[in-house]
């Protein structure tokens, strides 16, 4: 399957995890993929697997400016945006007793106001060719209320808000904006933290039995980023096995 033949995408935090997996595979569609990270070395690689001219920049998603330069590059590079994949966030394990309001700021500033500066500059670009597709990685852990990520969870949950409401603002330029909430998933960067002993307790609470992978993740986010998904917007689908049915 082509489906991303001439489309340009942009997915954040794809040098690692969920986010390389996504990248690889809108690549191995024949997207030219721009792979938005800070970690520029990692980045560099995954684009050069993805393929059809794929490039990374190296980009901070919490702060304006290099989200500003970051989509200057694109349209210069590539001429447009036709896909973006909001993936960049940071997963912690902070207890509640450790939260303060230097965690909650850090972690807003990248998973909830990064959401925000790149959808608003992708947006913008989108406008102007009359085509888009937005997909937010959110995640299961705002229905389930997860212990030790407060306040990631309250990220997640205005990214899941957000979604809706952006969706009723660019439907009039058939811009479309949805999310997909991974379950736990083997990425690196959870089996660098404790997060990583939860995988038997979440398998008990799935319909499929198994532990998730990125490549588990890709296909929804693919599908939802295709052209042929133009008549599904302001959703959220759970890609979990099952955990959360809702
Ligand atoms: N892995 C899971 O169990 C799980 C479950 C639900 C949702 N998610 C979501 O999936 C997405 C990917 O998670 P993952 O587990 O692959 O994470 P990960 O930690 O393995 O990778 C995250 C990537 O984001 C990058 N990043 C971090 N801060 C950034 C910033 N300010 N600007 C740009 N890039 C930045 C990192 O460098 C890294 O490459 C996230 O949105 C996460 O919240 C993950």
């Amino acid at each position: 399957m082509k489906r991303f033949t001439d489309r340009v995408a942009i997915v954040t935090g794809a040098a690692q995890g969920i986010g390389a997996a996504i990248a690889r595979r809108l690549g191995e569609e024949g997207a030219t993929v721009v792979v938005a990270d800070v970690n520029e070395k990692a980045a560099a690689k995954v684009a050069k697997a993805c393929g059809n001219g794929s490039f990374a920049v190296a980009t901070d998603v919490g702060d304006a400016g290099q989200v500003k330069r970051l989509h200057e590059t694109v349209v210069k590079r590539a001429g447009k945006i036709d896909v973006l994949v909001n993936n960049a966030a940071i997963v912690p394990f902070q207890p509640w007793d450790q939260v303060d309001f230097d965690h909650w700021r850090q972690i807003m500033r990248v998973n909830l106001d990064g959401v925000f500066l790149m959808s608003r500059a992708s947006s913008d670009a989108m406008r102007k060719t009359g085509y888009g597709r937005i997909v937010n990685i959110c995640s299961n852990t705002i229905f389930a209320g997860t212990p030790n990520m407060a306040a990631y969870v309250a990220a997640k949950g205005g990214v899941f808000g957000f979604t809706r409401a952006l969706a009723t603002e660019l439907g009039a330029y058939r811009i479309t904006v949805n999310a997909v909430c991974p379950g736990l998933t083997a990425s690196e960067g959870v089996m660098a933290s404790p997060h990583a002993k939860a995988f038997e307790f979440v398998e008990m609470l799935q319909a499929i039995k198994g532990h998730g992978k990125p490549d588990d993740i890709a296909p929804a986010v693919a599908f939802l980023a295709s052209e042929e998904a133009q008549w599904i917007t302001g959703q959220t689908v759970n890609v979990d096995a099952g955990m959360v049915r809702w």
